[in-house]
């Protein structure tokens, strides 16, 4: 039995999630330079290959988020009236959001925990273990994008207040303007006692963030290749995955580290449901993710600018992640 709702992210739309697939692939795959976004990584074999990259020795955002949530994870939680929901925006394997599960249920805490996640594989892992680990617990869990999430804040507005988790530095997928729009929108949706923990990766030596994006045992080589055998996979498409190389690179003006997939020769790759070829030279890159880094001054930029206020903010000892707590910054006339 399913202890989760599959919310049909394209439910009433104009499209399908193979079309939307489609239609970012004939995009992107068209573009100069060529690109895919990374919220496609994200299929069963994706999300398998990132919770591999999360306990990798050189992927430090982990460790450093953990030690955060177990040192002051009571903290962030007693931020909270009750009862509330806690609402997790990309769970992902939920690993270190069951830091602070495991202490609202040992405190008994009223709580219905509220993952959301566009990867049904990492969905089924989570609620499972959560069944297991913490059989007390409410959970309802919705698999869809981002998107339905900020819907299910606003339609279950009158019922609790929310503690939204935007953990594992996923806000660092979206360049700044993005970033802006959907911490924004959010904002839009959230009641006034509702808070927001982001997670934030900081700067910090390049020679740490090389090695995170480009680990020794060539997990995350195998998890931006994956996109190529999903196209593959669903789209019909005859992509020779062993034709193109991982490479992460940091862009030290923007402060991102930008991940590609690169061609090694000339290659011309169909893709069927599409009815169509695109043709690579070699060396020519197709970028795949960004994933940025921040000064604390970014974020204090990125809060005031998306209507939020700083309540408290949580950094691991070496100082190179943070979880910042917001507010809302809204007048009551606004309404709750
Ligand atoms: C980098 S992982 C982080 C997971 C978790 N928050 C953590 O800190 O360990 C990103 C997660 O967000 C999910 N995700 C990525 N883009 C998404 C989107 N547009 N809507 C919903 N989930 C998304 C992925 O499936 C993945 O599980």
């Amino acid at each position: 039995m399913k202890h989760y709702e599959v919310i049909d992210a394209h439910a009433g739309a104009a499209v399908s999630g193979a079309e939307e697939l489609a239609y970012e692939v004939l995009v992107g795959l068209s573009s100069t330079p060529k690109r895919l976004p990374s919220r496609y990584f994200y299929d069963d074999a994706g999300s398998a290959l990132f919770a591999r990259i999360m306990r990798l020795p050189e992927y430090y955002p982990t460790d450093c988020e953990r030690e955060i949530l177990e040192t002051s994870g009571a903290e962030i939680s007693a931020t909270m009236e009750r009862p509330f929901n806690l609402v997790d925006l990309g769970a992902g394997d939920g690993d270190k959001t069951l830091i602070l599960l495991r202490d609202l249920v040992a405190r008994d805490v009223d709580v219905v925990y509220v993952p959301i996640d566009i990867s049904e594989g990492a969905m089924q892992g989570l609620v499972a273990r959560i069944r297991e680990e913490l059989p007390t617990l409410q959970v309802q869990g919705l698999v869809g994008e981002y998107a339905q999430g900020v819907r299910w804040l606003a339609a279950n507005r009158e019922e609790r207040a929310n503690l939204i988790l935007f953990l594992g530095s996923n806000v660092g997928n979206f360049d700044m303007p993005s970033a802006r729009g959907f911490l924004g929108r959010l904002w839009a949706h959230m009641r006034l006692d509702d808070r927001l923990v982001v997670g934030f990766d900081l700067k910090k030596d390049i020679e740490k963030l090389l090695a995170a994006y480009n680990d020794s045992e060539g997990v995350t080589a195998q998890f931006n290749l994956n996109l190529l055998h999903r196209i593959n996979r669903e789209l019909g498409a005859d992509f020779q995955v062993s034709g193109f190389r991982h490479y992460g690179t940091y862009d030290v003006k923007s402060g991102a580290m930008k991940s590609y997939l690169v061609s090694l020769e000339r290659q011309e790759v169909r893709v069927e449901a599409l009815e169509r070829s695109f043709v690579f030279d070699p060396w020519e890159p197709i970028h795949t993710e960004y994933s940025y880094k921040y000064l604390r001054s970014d974020v204090d930029q990125l809060a005031d600018d998306s209507g939020f206020v700083v309540v408290a903010r949580h950094e691991d000892r070496q100082g190179w992640f943070m979880d910042d707590v917001w507010k809302p910054r809204r007048s009551p006339k606004l309404g709750t």
